[in-house]
C-alpha cells in the first residue's frame, strides 16, 4: 500500500549534538566543576562521569551510528585542552583526535564546537569575557585546534548560543558567577564574545579555507501576552531584537546593536557561511519583566514538557527558519532542538512534528542543510542538574546502563529511510496522524469529518 511520505534531500544532514562539560564527565579545570560542587545545581547529582564520554564517547558513537546518523555535532572543552594558561595538554588533544576519527570512521561528520558554556578556571580568574585579554587566549585556542585536528573537521561553530549564555550568567545568575555582574557586564562580554568570535574565524580559515563556519543562536518564538497591550508589543519586538537577532545581525552587518546605542567590530562583517540555530520553544512575554528577565509563560492548553522546561510549538521552528533565510540569505543547520522528557511521551511525536516544519521549508527552497536532535543521550543539564532528560537514549548516570527511548527507534527510521511516513507517526505517535496529514489515509476506517 502506498503511503504518505514526506522526502529529504540525499545530501541531508541527520545528527544529534552533543557539549564537552554535559557528556565527558571529570571536567575539573573548568569553571562548571567548582559552579556545581558549590551547590548551585538542581538535585543532588552533579556531572560526575556525566554520560562518560572522555572514556567511552565511542559507545554512543555506536549508538549514533546505529541509529543512522550521518552526522554529530560535539564540542570540545577548552579547560581540557589548555588546563593551565599556554600550557595545552598533547594528550586530551590525542583524545579529541581519537574521537573525531571515530566519528569518521562511523560515518558521521563531525560539526566541532570551540566553546559551549564552560571556561578554564584561570580564564575565570583573570575575569573571561570582561577582560579583553580573552581575545587572544580564544585565537591561540583556536589556531591549537585547527592546527591539531582542523583536518578531521568541517563544520565549524566558534561560540554556542552566546545571548544564552550571557543572560544565564549575567542576568538570571543560574551560570557560573561573572566578574561583573548586570548588563554592563553583560554588554562588555558580548563584545568580548565577538571579538573571540572575529579572531577564531579568520585564524581557522588562515588554516583551513575550506572550512566552515558558524555560531549556533538560541532563536525562540517570543510573542506578546495574549491580549497584550502595546507595552507588551513593543517589549516582545525588543526582546526578540537583542536575544534573537542582535547577534547574528552583528556577523552579518560588523556592527553590534545593543540597548542603547551601535559599535563597529573590524573583521566582523560576513564572518559566517552558515546560520546555526537552535530551537526549542515559544514565550509569551510581558512588561514588565519579571526579575531575571526570562518568562516562562504559555496559553493555557499548551503541551509543556518536563519540569515548566516550555512549550511544544512546532510551527514556531519554520517561523524561526523563515525569519533567518530572509534575514541573512545564507544556508542553516538546525544545531539544536529537542524536549525534555524522561517518559518520551511528547518526543515522538515533537520529532515528527518539527522535521515536518524542516521538510516543508525545504520543499519551499529554504537551504536548510541538516538537523541535529539535541540529545543523543541523556546528559548534565547544567543547572538543572539530572533532572531533565532531553537524550534519545536514556542514561542512568550512576550504573551508566543506556536503554533507547522509542523515540530514537523512531529517529532511526526517518534517518535511514531520509523521510516521514504515516506509518511511523501511526505506531510512535498515532495522535500526529491527523495534525500531520488532515486527509484520508489509505486504510482509514472512516473518512474525516469536514
Ligand atoms: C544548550 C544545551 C542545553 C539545551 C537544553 C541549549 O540551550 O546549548 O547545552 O542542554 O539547550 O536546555
Amino acid at each position: 500500500m502506498a503511503h504518505a511520505t514526506m522526502t529529504f534531500p540525499p545530501d541531508f544532514l541527520w545528527g544529534t549534538a552533543t557539549s564537552s562539560y554535559q557528556v565527558e564527565g571529570d571536567n575539573t579545570n573548568s569553571d562548571w566543576y567548582t559552579w556545581e560542587a558549590a551547590g548551585h545545581i538542581k538535585g543532588d547529582l552533579g556531572a560526575g562521569r556525566a554520560a562518560d564520554w572522555w572514556e567511552n564517547a565511542e559507545r554512543d558513537l555506536d549508538i549514533a551510528a546505529e541509529m543512522g546518523n550521518n552526522a554529530h555535532r560535539l564540542s570540545l572543552e577548552w579547560s581540557r585542552i589548555e588546563p593551565e594558561p599556554s600550557v595545552f595538554d598533547e594528550v586530551a588533544i590525542a583524545r579529541y583526535r581519537a574521537i573525531l576519527q571515530g566519528c569518521h570512521d562511523r560515518g558521521l561528520e563531525p560539526m566541532v564546537t570551540l566553546h559551549h558554556f564552560s571556561n578554564p578556571l584561570w580564564l575565570v580568574e583573570k575575569g573571561d569575557f570582561n577582560n579583553d585579554i580573552v581575545i587572544n587566549y580564544f585565537r591561540r585556542y583556536a589556531t591549537k585546534v585547527a592546527t591539531e585536528l582542523g583536518d578531521l573537521i568541517p563544520k565549524w561553530i566558534t561560540i554556542n548560543e552566546p545571548m544564552t549564555y550571557c543572560v544565564m550568567r549575567y542576568l538570571t545568575g543560574e551560570f557560573p558567577k561573572p566578574s561583573r555582574l548586570g548588563f554592563g557586564g553583560l554588554f562588555e562580554a558580548i563584545h568580548n564574545l565577538l571579538r573571540c568570535h572575529v579572531a577564531a574565524y579568520h585564524a581557522i580559515k588562515e588554516i583551513h579555507p575550506e572550512a566552515l563556519i558558524g555560531t549556533a543562536n538560541n532563536i525562540q518564538i517570543f510573542e506578546p501576552r495574549p491580549g497584550g497591550n502595546i507595552i507588551d508589543r513593543w517589549w516582545a519586538n525588543l526582546v526578540r531584537r537583542i536575544y534573537n537577532d542582535s547577534w547574528q545581525d552583528a556577523l552579518h552587518t560588523g556592527r553590534y546593536r545593543g540597548l542603547v546605542g551601535s559599535k563597529f567590530f573590524e573583521g566582523l562583517a560576513g564572518t559566517y557561511d552558515f546560520v546555526g540555530v537552535n530551537y526549542y520553544t515559544r514565550f509569551y512575554v510581558r512588561f514588565p519583566p519579571p526579575p531575571g528577565f526570562v518568562e516562562r509563560d504559555w496559553g493555557p492548553d499548551a503541551v509543556v514538557s518536563d519540569g515548566d522546561y516550555g512549550e511544544v510549538y512546532a510551527r514556531g521552528l519554520f517561523k524561526v527558519i523563515d525569519h533567518v533565510w530572509k534575514r541573512y540569505r545564507k544556508p542553516i543547520y538546525i544545531t539544536e532542538n529537542g524536549v525534555p522528557d524522561a517518559a518520551d511521551r511528547l518526543r515522538p511525536g515533537f520529532l515528527l512534528d518539527h522535521l515536518r516544519q524542516v521538510w516543508y521549508a525545504i520543499n519551499f527552497c529554504y537551504p536548510v542543510m541538516g538537523y541535529y536532535h539535541w540529545s543523543l543521550v541523556d546528559n548534565f543539564e547544567w543547572d538543572r542538574g539530572w533532572t531533565q532528560r532531553f537524550g534519545l537514549i536514556a542514561i542512568d548516570p550512576q550504573t551508566q546502563e543506556r536503554t533507547w527511548r522509542p523515540s530514537a527507534r523512531l529517529y532511526r527510521e526517518i534517518c535511514q529511510s531520509y523521510s516521514l511516513n504515516d506509518e511511523m507517526a501511526q505506531h510512535y505517535a498515532p495522535g500526529m496522524l491527523p495534525v500531520m496529514w488532515p486527509g484520508d489515509l489509505p486504510g482509514s476506517s472512516e473518512p474525516r469529518p469536514l
